[in-house]
Order: C-alpha cells, then sequence, then structure tokens
C-alpha cells in the first residue's frame, strides 16, 4: 500500500513495507546494541553538520548502519525496491528521472518522549532521502514543509505506522515536532546522476 503527496514542486511518498515484522525482528537489536555502544550521543550531530541540535539521540555511525543492511540483505526492502515503485508512480511530481543511484549515508533516530528534531533538508548531501519507520510507540508527528517566493507554505505529516518508508526529495524542509511516545528509525541518502 502507498501514498503520494504531491507538492507544488515538490513530494512525499509512503509506502509499507510488506516483511517489515520480520526486518524489525532481525535489526532492532543490532540498532540498539549500535546505539548503547555510542557514547557521544549528542555531539554525533554537531561533528557531522557543525550545528547542535537538541534532536533524538541519533547516530551518524554510517559504515555500521550499512553493514548492519547489508548483513541481513534488506537494503532491497527498505531502500531500493520502495524507490524503484515510487519512481513508476505515474501521478510523482518530479521533473527528472535518475539513471542510477547508490547509497549516500545511512544512520539511526531514536526519539524519546518529547525529543524533537528542528527543521531542516539535507540539501546538498543527496537526490532523494528516507525514513523507515522501524519501532513506533504513538503516533508519527514527521512534517513535511514547501516554502519558497513562489510558493505559499505548505505543510503535510503523512500518516505513517511502523514499517513505513517515507521517501522524498533531499532538498524538502522537515521537521519532527515533540514526540509523543517513543520512535526508532532508519534514515537515509540517496545520490543519483541523470
Ligand atoms: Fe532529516
Amino acid at each position: 500500500m502507498s501514498e503520494l503527496f504531491n507538492f507544488p514542486s515538490s513530494f512525499v511518498y509512503t509506502e509499507k513495507i510488506a516483511n517489515h515484522a520480520q526486518i524489525k525482528s532481525m535489526i532492532l537489536k543490532d540498532i540498539i546494541s549500535l546505539a548503547e555502544n555510542n557514547t557521544n550521543k549528542e555531539s554525533d550531530y554537531f561533528k557531522r553538520t557543525g550545528k547542535y541540535s537538541n534532536s533524538p539521540g541519533s547516530g551518524t555511525y554510517n559504515e555500521s548502519m550499512l553493514s548492519i543492511l547489508l548483513k541481513y540483505k534488506v537494503e532491497n526492502s527498505i531502500i531500493w525496491e520502495p524507490l524503484d515503485r515510487m519512481l513508476k508512480h505515474e501521478k510523482l511530481n518530479i521533473s527528472k528521472y535518475p539513471k542510477q543511484s547508490v547509497i549516500h549515508s545511512a544512520w539511526y533516530n531514536m526519539y524519546k518522549e518529547n525529543s524533537h528534531h528542528r527543521i531542516h533538508s539535507h540539501l546538498g548531501a543527496s537526490t532523494f532521502s528516507g525514513i523507515y519507520v522501524l519501532d513506533i510507540e504513538g503516533e508519527n508527528s514527521t512534517t513535511f514543509v514547501q516554502d519558497g517566493i513562489d510558493i505559499k507554505a505548505k505543510s503535510y505529516c503523512p500518516k505513517v505506522e511502523e514499517g513505513t518508508v517515507i521517501i522524498f526529495p533531499s532538498d524538502l524542509l522537515h521537521e519532527v515536532p515533540p514526540v509523543k511516545g517513543s520512535k526508532i528509525s532508519i534514515a537515509f541518502n540517496i545520490q543519483s546522476s541523470f
């Protein structure tokens, strides 16, 4: 099951992964142990971006995160198959289609009660970005915003449940208001050539 929301010049695509329960049972424990070994949670974001964030426990661990995805052979289910289906969506608001794509980066986000992530985009890092909701208690609040000189601000908060993958252009602004409950997600950036 998938859903597409088109902004005037952008989009948010969501899809429920069929084998989510199996994927979660395999990779959640590895991500939790990665997080337990991450003794420097808050400054990770600073090291990566040079900006302070009072955001969730966020792991940059690109190589470790990618090796978990490869170890359990889940990158097709979480990233490539949803991306392919998104690109085949006949109403996708996109001006050019990629010829080739690679994974630029991957990390996890752990949100506790009231964790939040201020508005940002992944502009410059990649072409498409994604979020795989691995574990969630409560409602998802991730909100996407398109705002510009010629575009009146519009926002969209997709209905998301565990096992949903969200894919959007990397330059689309998004934020996570204070979380009610908890959430563990895997985020990724995809770099495409055209
Ligand atoms: Fe983000």
